[in-house]
C-alpha cells in the first residue's frame, strides 16, 4: 500500500476546513444525526463522562472518518460517539485526540476541533490530563482553566489569521462549571510540546511566567476552536504534581492511575456541567 496521503490533511495543498466538513458529512451520514450542538474532547481521566451523559445514538471508529487516525497511545481512546443528553442536546464526544508531539503536524491536531465545529457545535469542551503547579493542588483534582500560554511556538491559523484570544477559555462558561462545583479552583495552562515531562527548571519557568497547569494538549486546540467561532470551556485533571513540585519521578503509568481514580467522580462532574450548558 503506498503510504501517500492516506490522511487526506497529510496533502499540504488540502484545505483543513474542506477535509472537517467531509469528517462532518462522515459522522451525520454514520451517526444518522445532522447536527450536533455541543462538542467534548475527552482527555486522561476524562473517558468515562461519555457512559453518563445520555444515551449514545452511535459509536464511529475514528478511522471511518475523515482526516481522524488510530491513537498512539494505551489508555487513550480511538472513538467518536455521538450522544443524545436527557434535555435533548446532541453532544460529540471525541475520544480519539492527536497530539502535537506525534509530530503529524498542527492540521491533525486540531481537526477534531475544526469537525467539531463543522459538524454545527458551538461549545467546545476541551479536556486533558495535566501536571499541577500550584502545590495546594492534589493528584485527581479536577481545575478549570482560565487562559493559557502556548509554549509550542506554534500555531493552528495558517497566513494573517489575526484572531482575539482574550477570554479564550470562557468566563460565562467557567462561572456555569462552578454554579455545579462552587468549589472549583482554575488556572493558567501551559502547552508544552512533549512527549518528555518537564524539567523542574522548566516548570518553575511555567511559574514565574504565570503558569499553573503543565501539559501536552489542548492550547493549540482552544485557539482553533476560537478560529472556528466556538464558545471553550477547558478542564484539566491534576494526575500529579508537576516535576520538581512532586519530589518522585514523574511516569506515564502514575499518570494513568490518577486518571483511572478520579474518572468516577470528574465524569460525573463534567456530565452535570454538560447539562448545565
Ligand atoms: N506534564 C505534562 N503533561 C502531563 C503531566 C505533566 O506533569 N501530567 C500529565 N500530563
Amino acid at each position: 500500500m503506498p503510504e501517500t496521503h492516506s490522511n487526506p490533511l497529510d496533502d499540504p495543498s488540502a484545505n483543513p476546513f474542506e477535509v472537517a466538513a467531509l469528517a462532518a458529512a462522515d459522522i451525520a451520514r454514520l451517526s444518522g444525526v445532522e447536527k450536533h450542538d455541543i462538542a467534548l474532547t475527552l482527555g486522561s481521566g476524562w473517558g468515562k463522562a461519555a457512559d453518563i451523559i445520555g444515551e449514545t445514538v452511535a459509536t464511529l471508529p475514528a478511522t471511518e472518518v475523515t482526516g481522524f487516525s488510530k491513537p498512539a497511545l494505551e489508555g487513550h481512546v480511538g472513538t467518536l460517539r455521538s450522544i443524545r443528553t436527557p434535555d435533548g442536546k446532541h453532544v460529540l464526544v471525541i475520544g480519539a485526540r492527536t497530539h502535537y508531539y506525534e509530530s503529524h503536524g498542527v492540521r491533525r491536531v486540531v481537526h477534531s476541533v475544526r469537525t467539531a465545529a463543522a459538524t454545527g457545535a458551538k461549545t467546545m469542551v476541551l479536556t486533558n490530563g495535566a501536571g499541577g503547579i500550584r502545590e495546594s493542588w492534589k493528584p485527581g483534582q479536577p481545575v478549570l482553566i482560565s487562559d493559557h500560554i502556548n509554549l509550542t511556538a506554534d500555531s493552528p491559523l495558517e497566513g494573517a489569521t489575526f484572531i482575539d484570544l482574550t477570554d479564550l477559555y470562557s468566563k460565562r462558561l467557567r462561572d456555569i462549571a462552578r454554579t455545579v462545583d462552587p468549589t472549583l479552583d482554575e488556572g493558567v495552562y501551559c502547552q508544552f510540546r512533549g512527549p518528555h515531562y518537564e524539567t523542574p527548571a522548566e516548570v518553575q519557568m511555567a511559574k514565574a511566567i504565570g503558569g499553573h497547569i503543565v501539559g501536552m494538549s489542548t492550547a493549540l486546540e482552544a485557539i482553533a476552536a476560537r478560529e472556528a467561532g466556538m464558545e471553550i470551556l477547558g478542564f484539566s485533571l491534576i494526575t500529579n504534581l508537576a516535576a520538581g513540585i512532586q519530589q518522585t519521578p514523574l511516569s506515564h503509568a502514575e499518570v494513568i492511575e490518577a486518571g483511572r481514580e478520579a474518572e468516577p467522580v470528574i465524569s460525573a462532574l463534567l456530565a452535570r456541567v454538560v447539562e448545565a450548558l
